[in-house]
């Protein structure tokens, strides 16, 4: 049986580890450091990723490259806190990977190749029902260059999209995910540009939008990295 004490100190625990998820605070203000991580699939022989070291520095701009298979997509799946590595370190600032691994997804914004749209309008997919001002919203279109389309459709920004966005092209879906990540204030955002990508233009145009958004720490999986990106980035990260 417990003693009081003893459930005294896990609640205080528990307290302790509320406060740390505190969603009004930005969960890091200065770098996010990765120390020797590496992964192994649980049915696989041989590790995915093996010694991996990098710093993300706060509102900086990072791309993430690779040959394909070489564990790009598995290490943002590690930091967004869906897979959990088998060796090394994360820190945001002084926090652990395991003080907050259950919240990471609420702070990061990771915008697949095939972003979730829901069934519902425009403006739903982009401020999940929360209450918006129509000036940001246009602001955050015009970012994402997607303004002159949503005021082409004939509802706007009620027009709905249909089940799983069979409306939109792959490049669409990423600006309504990027355009959500904005309106939604995520702390970093993700973007993964599968190779079996949307054209190369639309896919340079939604990196430039983001890598031009001045406030946000943005890392990208891209498999393009043409001088036009580079001159807008503040680091590679080579896996
Ligand atoms: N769920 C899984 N179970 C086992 N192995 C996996 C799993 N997902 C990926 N892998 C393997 O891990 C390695 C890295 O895959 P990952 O998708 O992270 O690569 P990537 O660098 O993103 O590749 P691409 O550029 O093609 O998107 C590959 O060899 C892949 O086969
Ligand atoms: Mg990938």
């Amino acid at each position: 049986m417990k003693t009081i004490q003893e459930i005294f100190d896990k609640f205080s625990d528990i307290q302790a580890s509320e406060k740390r998820d505190d969603f009004t605070l930005p969960f890091f203000e200065k770098e996010i450091i990765v120390k020797n991580v590496g992964f192994t699939y649980p049915d696989s022989v041989l590790p995915t990723l093996n010694d991996v070291n990098f710093t993300i520095k706060k509102g900086k701009k990072y791309a993430l490259i690779g040959p394909s298979g070489s564990g790009k997509t598995t290490l943002l799946n590690i930091l967004f806190g869906r897979l959990k590595s088998t060796q090394g370190e994360i820190y945001y600032d002084s926090y652990t990977y395991e003080e907050l691994r259950t919240s990471l997804f609420q702070r990061i914004a990771y915008v697949e190749q095939n972003s979730v749209i829901f069934s519902g309008s425009i403006i739903e997919n982009i401020t999940l029902g929360k209450e918006y001002d129509e000036n940001k919203i246009k602001n955050i279109l015009s970012s994402v260059d997607l303004l002159d389309w949503v005021e082409q459709q004939a509802e706007g920004l009620m027009t709905l999209i249909d089940w799983e966005g069979n409306m939109l092209s792959g490049g669409q879906k990423q600006k309504i995910g990027i355009a959500r990540a904005l309106f939604l204030e995520k702390d970093i955002i993700f973007l993964d540009e599968s190779l079996s990508a949307i054209d190369k233009v639309s896919v340079q145009n939604i990196e430039q939008c983001l890598l031009k958004k001045t406030d946000a720490t943005v890392v990208l999986i891209t498999h393009h990295l043409t001088p036009e990106i580079e001159n807008l980035l503040d680091g590679i990260i080579e896996i």
